[in-house]
């Protein structure tokens, strides 16, 4: 195997911030978008003990390292779905905090993931994302209808907050 560990580094004590910002309790539902190999979802998984962590990513090749992984580090409560974020149809608010660790701000349209994620996220539910690059305005364009919307350099890496409103444009009555 050849393994670039430059590729980790830009990571490190980014996930403390990330899940800080996450908050996640022990019986929420977490969704991590474009999971890879789970690294995340595997965190999640351990800090909502009571609760679960679903991994989507559109690699199945990555999702099913991901679930060896699981299996081997013995995490009951995490799993994995092949799924295009942008339009997969997620249970409707099917989950109490949604994270992405890098990526999500890359996909093709993510103004879209981000609608389409709002209807999987309960009212009130939590959106936390870290992005190695993205112009803020940029953020709060694709992040529109979401609420306290936050973005925040934390070693080079940008850290995204966002609320799900009781109410999103384009919410049936
Ligand atoms: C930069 S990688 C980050 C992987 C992982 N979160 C980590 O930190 O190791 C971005 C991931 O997003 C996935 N991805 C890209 N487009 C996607 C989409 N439309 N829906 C779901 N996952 C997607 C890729 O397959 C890739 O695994």
């Amino acid at each position: 195997m050849i393994a670039d560990i430059r590729q980790a580094h830009p990571w490190n004590g980014v996930d403390a911030a990330l899940f800080a910002a996450a908050g996640i309790k022990p019986a929420d539902r977490v969704l991590d978008i474009g999971c890879g190999t789970g690294t995340t979802t595997r965190i999640a998984a351990r800090l909502a003990s009571r609760g679960y962590a679903v991994g989507v990513d559109i690699s199945a090749p990555l999702l099913r390292t991901a679930q060896k992984l699981t299996a081997a580090e013995k995490v009951a409560n995490a799993s994995y779905q092949v799924a295009d974020a942008q339009v997969h149809p997620f249970p409707p608010c099917g989950y109490d905090v949604i994270v992405s660790r890098g990526g999500m701000l890359s996909f093709p349209d993510p103004a879209a993931a981000f609608r389409n994620l709002a209807r999987a996220l309960m009212p009130g539910g939590r959106l936390v994302l870290v992005s190695s690059r993205s112009d803020p305005d940029r953020v709060r364009a694709v992040l529109d209808g979401w609420e306290n919307v936050e973005v925040e350099r934390h070693d080079g890496i940008r850290l995204v907050t966002a609320g799900r409103p009781r109410r999103m444009p384009g919410d049936a009555d």
